[in-house]
């Protein structure tokens, strides 16, 4: 059983003096391939994580939700779960959030006490708030008995995110953190939320690098980077009206109607066009255990999101680099958002130690402070945890 399991547990008969009637985990992601493809209707490669938001929680009497985040020095929220008040730009946030969405679907969510406690590092590209978000979401189902599927809390989180919290972001975290399964990355379809489990080959390390980067204006340059995809979709479907998304467009597409697009929408574009298509190669060769074309094509989407999205940053530049150095990295590319964070790279697993030394080294080098490595493990996706 895992220590956070037990500092929620300890956190929530310290503060509510009883038992909590259930214990909920939610995981973070590592995004492999699909960077900003979700909200084009896109394709992509994530993979929950065994770094976790946990809530331990029960049922009250009280009208209203009181909920204490032991990691924000214990900070505490007591609200209303009939009238969710305005969102405040904290952590409360996404719990507040999930009471509204369930609200605007006719459900009333019962009034709870929780504590909550995560280590996804925040803000760093790995989903904290889509692990808090389907932490909560889960927890709100199972104790209120709306029997929604994972797949609708996923959908209930993203729009909460999306129109509470006012984040545009796509589906990929929410799906990811609700249906992760341990041992594999999902190849998801974000239209349809088809879905393959492609099964990650033995022997294989999931790096993650925090650069420690976190950018205040990321969440304005999201939601930028989404209004261009946006703009690209208009212009071309003056030539091409069967496109509903970035998704529908092709190569070929693109080399025809380019013309009509700014230069910067058409970059946005093609970044997205061609991102999609690596997507379905990396799902195909990590099936086959192909991983030196799996990194070929991290490689490939880091430039791109580099130079055509423009969401990277020097030091994930840096840390990418020098992650490609290393005999055993099959290679890297930023994940999550980008704008700072996290970049991941898939390495044997006898390469993790050089690896570490030298993402370190160089990093520091560079740029006068450290980063935060660690290898990361696939996970399952949001569960209630029974004590061992
Ligand atoms: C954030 C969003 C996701 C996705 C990624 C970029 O993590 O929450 O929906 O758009 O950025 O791929």
């Amino acid at each position: 059983m895992t220590t956070l399991y037990h500092r929620a547990v300890q956190g929530f008969r310290a503060r509510f003096l009883r038992e909590p009637e259930l214990v909920v985990r939610g995981p973070g992601r590592v995004n492999l391939l699909g960077g900003h493809t979700d909200y084009n209707e896109g394709f992509v490669l994530p993979v929950a994580v065994d770094r976790a938001a946990w809530v331990a929680v029960a049922a009250c009497r009280e009208p209203q939700a009181t909920l204490r985040a032991l990691d924000m020095g214990n900070d505490e929220v007591i609200f209303s779960v009939r009238r969710v008040p305005a969102s405040t730009g904290n952590w409360a946030d996404y719990p507040k959030s999930l009471v509204w969405a369930f609200l605007e679907r006719g459900l009333r969510p019962v009034s709870c006490e929780a504590v909550l406690t995560s280590d996804v590092p925040v803000g760093a590209g790995m989903s904290s708030s889509a692990a808090v978000e389907l932490a909560f979401a889960y927890a709100w189902n199972v104790l209120s008995g709306f029997g929604l599927t994972l797949d609708e809390l996923a959908l209930l989180s993203r729009q909460a995110e999306n129109e509470y919290v006012g984040v545009n972001c796509g589906i990929m975290d929410q799906l990811v953190s609700a249906c992760g399964r341990a041992g594999t990355a999902i190849a998801l379809d974000t239209r349809t939320l088809q879905r393959t489990y492609v099964p990650l080959p033995a022997g294989v390390a999931i790096v993650v690098a925090d650069s420690r980067v976190r950018r205040a204006l990321a969440s304005s340059e999201y939601n930028l980077r989404r209004a261009r995809c946006e703009q690209a979709v208009a212009l071309l479907q003056t030539q091409l009206p069967h496109i509903q998304a970035l998704r529908d467009v092709t190569p070929k597409d693109l080399q025809r109607y380019g013309s009509l697009l700014p230069d910067v929408v058409l970059r946005r574009a093609r970044h997205v066009v061609r991102e999609n298509i690596r997507v379905k190669q990396a799902a195909r060769a990590l099936h086959r255990g192909d991983l030196a074309t799996v990194g070929a094509l991290l490689k490939e989407g880091h430039r791109s999101l580099r130079d055509d999205y423009e969401v990277s940053a020097p030091e994930l530049d840096v840390l990418v680099e020098a992650a490609c150095e290393v005999p055993g990295c099959y290679g890297a590319r930023l994940t999550g958002a980008g704008f700072g964070g996290c970049s991941v790279a898939l390495a044997d697993e006898a390469a993790v130690p050089e690896l570490e030394t030298h993402l370190v080294e160089t990093y520091t080098a560079r740029f006068d402070k450290e980063p935060a490595v660690y290898v990361v493990y696939s996970a399952d996706g949001v569960a209630a945890v029974q004590a061992a």
